[in-house]
């Protein structure tokens, strides 16, 4: 595959914090990565990891007592470099771009349709809204999508509200509504947790196909390796709101660099058994999200651990090659600057 030169997204340091009474969960502490043009990241990581918080921030979509606190967010849009970061989540900029320039399926199926519209009324208000297209000429395209998606009868479907549909075809539709703009980058968060396998199978064979057809590049998030294999080109492991490693999907499965990612793959269960889905468990437990480590995260539970090194800094994410990094004081002795 061609990469272009300039990535569509690339993120820089970014930390998103919420503030509770109870503290401060510092639920993305200083992720960096790039998506170029037509390219499939998977974002892999344990639950609570900070992958949805990540691509919410990306499209500005933080509640309070969340906020953006550092980093840079910039997308390319016709070539010209915008900062998400300090684009106002209110503004027209930012309402202008969610769904025509980047779309997110979220994890929650339910939050994406409003219920008491039909999932066909959404769509069309949203091409309406992003281009200069007439109601009849936005159904139109609406139907077109959903047969595109698989959703057979799509005339008639266009009229049910999203909870008359089964979680399958919720699933599809939502993929729809995210296409419905012809977005650039569309982000997938989990889009296949809550249906059964082979459900899920053809959901995936659309996306690569959709993909394909639309030029999009995708931000593909999951809990499941064997997707992950499947989807993506290239791979970004995270672990508590850091990136632990990044590279091209067969470097990371056949020469995983940073100890986390090892321990990921060798408790990897056979890619045939039927308990795949969850992501395999590895030693040790996940720290509290308010009682982070000092030095490395992932140090507690590390194997490979060097005192007085892991456990007292934190490794900065080492470049080991144009698209291949890891922070880990095994492979750098950088630290990041406090
Ligand atoms: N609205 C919120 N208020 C407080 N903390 C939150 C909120 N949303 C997320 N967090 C915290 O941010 C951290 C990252 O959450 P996030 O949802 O991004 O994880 P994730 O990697 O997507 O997990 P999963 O795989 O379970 O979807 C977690 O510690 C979570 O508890
Ligand atoms: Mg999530």
């Amino acid at each position: 595959m061609t990469i272009d030169a300039e990535p569509l997204l690339r993120v820089r340091d970014l930390r998103v914090s919420f503030q509770l009474d109870e503290g401060t969960v510092r639920a993305v502490d200083g992720v960096s990565f790039d998506v170029f043009p037509r390219q499939v990241v998977g974002i892999v990581g344990e639950s609570g990891c900070g992958k949805s918080v990540t691509m919410r921030a990306v499209l500005q979509l933080i509640d309070p007592p969340g906020r953006i606190t550092g980093g840079e967010i910039t997308y390319r849009q016709n070539g010209r470099p915008i900062d998400l970061a300090r684009v106002s989540p209110r503004s027209r900029q930012m309402r202008d771009l969610r769904g025509a320039e980047v779309a997110l399926i979220p994890q929650e199926p339910m939050a994406a349709f409003s219920p008491v519209h039909t999932v066909g009324a959404q769509i069309i208000e949203a091409i309406m809204l992003h281009e200069r297209l007439g109601r009849g000429e936005a159904r139109a395209r609406t139907v077109e999508l959903f047969r595109d998606v698989g959703i057979s009868m799509a005339e008639q479907r266009v009229d049910a509200y999203s909870w008359q549909l089964s979680g399958g075809l919720r699933q599809r539709a939502m993929i729809a509504m995210a296409l419905s703009c012809r977005p650039r980058l569309l982000i997938a968060d989990e889009p296949t947790t809550a249906i059964d396998v082979t459900t899920q199978a053809q959901i995936l064979a659309l996306l690569r196909e959709l993909q394909q057809k639309y030029d999009t590049a995708i931000i593909f998030i999951t809990h499941d390796l064997g997707v992950i294999a499947q989807m993506a080109n290239y791979v970004v492991v995270m672990y508590l709101g850091r990136v632990m490693e990044e590279g091209p999907v067969d470097e990371i499965f056949h020469a995983p660099k940073h100890p986390y990612t090892r321990a990921l793959l060798r408790s990897i269960p056979s890619l045939q058994t039927e308990t795949r889905a969850a992501l395999p468990v590895i030693a040790g437990t996940l720290p509290h999200p308010f009682n982070r480590p000092p030095g490395c995260p992932f140090h507690p539970r590390c194997e490979d651990i060097r005192r007085g090194y892991c456990d007292v800094a934190v490794p900065a994410l080492h470049a080991l090659g144009p698209r291949r990094a890891v922070s880990c004081f095994l492979h750098s002795d950088a630290a990041e600057p406090a």
